[in-house]
């Protein structure tokens, strides 16, 4: 096993607010590592930070051994690491058709074939070819969170950083939605890190998790030890208090 993604010490400030504080995590490639926290402890700022979007002031990041400079992501960073957010519509261009939205990463990227990896990225989130000149306002929200998926999918990453991807989503479409996730994550090997709110969906989907609070973690457990409330913080009991449909702490 070799680790796909490790923060150090990581730290976040804005102004003088610290949103994160000497973070360290270390995910092997093809894990599903979780986060989860109250609102506002720092699981976004984590994603965003390795994502160049955070002002890191403390501590290293490294993708795949290797370490990330500052706030500048190269061109290959991003071919190897997509984000998905939870709102699909603050990332499609809402004038732009689902096969311009494809095509985009790809000519960005400098990658051939478009219309060959346009029609298999379909064809891979479960939407046929009829979709490809719809706009994403003509699509239900499991579909442009799919179309959402495809164009994450399509540079061909192997880290997916994944913000509540579902959690704008009905209960029975967030289903297929963590379905079609897990299925591409087998299918392609690829190594997810995954915020949600939901510790039903974290147990699930993940087989390691941080908790967070106040910008630092607090706790790490495996998926079976939260499922089986074998939990050392209070705190993380009262998430799964919290959280709607998890076990009773
Ligand atoms: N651009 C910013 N400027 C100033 N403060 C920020 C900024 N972004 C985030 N923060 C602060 O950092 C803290 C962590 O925010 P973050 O978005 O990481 O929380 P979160 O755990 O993702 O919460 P939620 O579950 O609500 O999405 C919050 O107190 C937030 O107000
Ligand atoms: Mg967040």
């Amino acid at each position: 096993m070799s680790t796909a993604l490790s923060a150090d010490n990581l730290g976040v400030v804005y102004d003088h607010f610290h949103a994160l504080k000497d973070v360290s995590v270390s995910i092997e490639s093809g894990e599903s590592f979780g986060l989860v926290g109250e609102s506002g402890s720092g699981k976004s700022t984590l994603l965003r930070a390795v994502a160049g979007l955070a002002p890191v002031s403390e501590g290293t990041i490294e993708i795949h051994g290797e370490r990330l400079l500052g706030s500048k992501r190269s061109k290959s960073f991003y071919r190897s690491v997509q984000m998905v957010f939870q709102d699909p519509y603050g990332s499609l261009h809402p004038r732009q058709t689902i096969d311009r939205l494809l095509l985009e990463p790809l000519a960005i990227h400098g990658i051939g074939d478009g219309e060959k990896r346009i029609a298999r990225a379909l064809d891979e989130v479960g939407l046929g070819n009829g979709f490809r000149f719809r706009y994403p306002h003509q699509l239900s929200g499991g579909q442009r969170q799919r179309v959402a998926i495809a164009r994450a999918l399509i540079v061909e990453p192997s880290i997916l950083l994944l913000d509540e991807p579902t959690s704008a989503l009905d209960a029975s479409v967030q289903a297929e939605v963590l379905n079609l996730l897990e299925q591409i994550r087998r299918d392609r090997k690829l190594t997810f890190v995954m915020v949600s709110h939901d510790l039903g969906v974290i147990t699930h989907m993940c087989e390691r998790l941080a908790v967070m609070r106040g910008g630092a973690v607090v706790e790490r457990l495996t998926s079976v030890e939260l499922a089986a409330g074998s939990v050392h913080e209070d705190y993380t009991r009262n998430l799964m208090v919290a959280s709607k449909g998890f076990v009773k702490a």
